[in-house]
């Protein structure tokens, strides 16, 4: 994948509508594993976020932190990210992740969701150690949909796992990338960190409710996306009459659920959220 897929007109814009915010509680259970369970209004003092997105996890951090750097490679979703948060103690820019602009010993957070899997890890876990207070913390945060239903209770939820899988790949540039093996959990990426103080949760759940004529939307705000148009087209060119059924996540997201395109079903999602982290010494 390059460094900045969101470089087409509106793309970032797409990302912040339909990319899940993470819930307060993973923001909890992630602060509280530096230095104990905070006290009332107690803060830490600094963040760094890598790969913030549109800011989808800063905000939800922000609340417990003095000061708040995030950053990103792609000046489009800084911009973006910028243009909507709440925050006066967040700050933005564009910085890789590989190369990180920060005093040694200086973060007590190093905070990386949804993008583990698109750095040089080596080189950005050095990074991470150099930057982050002996004590402090790196929190490597996933999630992946896992479930699909109409959003009226009682509805059978279908499992995605399959079809979304096959829209991540189809869409990404190294057939060997980490996240081809590791799209569920990021098992290698845990392997690959190199303290021996670190631990997983996997109980956390993100769910959003969207209207089934948005799902074209949600395919595009992906940073995938690019490279799976063009795939797609490719083969609608090279004449493969099998097109539409092997891949395109709206498309199957409606066939599990039984919605026609232009109908106008209300939908709920189901992420499931892992959280890596440890400690540095
Ligand atoms: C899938 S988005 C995740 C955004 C957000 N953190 C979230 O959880 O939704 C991946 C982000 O990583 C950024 N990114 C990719 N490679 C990067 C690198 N080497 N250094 C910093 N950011 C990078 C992309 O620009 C993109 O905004």
């Amino acid at each position: 994948m390059s460094k900045n897929s969101y470089s087409s007109p509106g793309r970032s814009e797409l990302y912040l509508k339909y990319h899940p915010k993470y819930s307060d509680d993973v923001a909890r259970y992630v602060i509280n594993y530096p230095k104990g369970e905070l006290k009332e209004n107690e803060k830490l003092d600094l963040m760094i976020e890598v790969g913030c997105g549109t800011g989808q996890a800063t905000n939800v951090f922000a609340p417990f932190f003095k000061q708040v750097l995030a950053t990103d490679v792609s000046p489009e979703q800084v911009r973006v990210a910028a243009k909507v948060t709440g925050f006066n103690h967040v700050t933005y820019s564009v910085t890789s992740a590989e190369d990180l602009p920060f005093e040694d010993s200086s973060e007590d957070l190093v905070l990386i969701c949804l993008s583990a899997h698109l750095y040089d890890l080596p080189k950005f876990f050095a990074e991470a150690q150099r930057v982050l207070k002996p004590g402090g913390c790196i929190a490597v945060i996933g999630y992946a949909m896992k479930g699909v239903s109409r959003a009226e209770p009682g509805q059978p939820v279908h499992d995605v796992s399959q079809l979304y899988t096959d829209f991540i790949v189809a869409g990404s540039k190294e057939p060997t990338s980490l996240l081809h093996d590791d799209l569920y959990k990021y098992k290698k990426i845990f392997n690959l960190m190199p303290w021996s103080d670190k631990t997983r949760n996997d109980n956390f759940k993100i769910e959003l409710e969207m209207e089934s004529r948005e799902l074209e939307d949600l395919e595009k705000s992906y940073g995938v996306y690019e490279i799976y148009e063009r795939r797609y087209m490719e083969k609608i060119k090279n004449g493969e009459n099998n097109v539409s059924k092997s891949i395109g996540l709206a498309e199957g997201l409606r066939k599990l659920v039984g919605v026609k395109y232009g109908d106008d079903i209300k939908l709920k999602l189901i992420y499931e959220v892992f959280v890596l982290t440890a400690r540095v010494h």
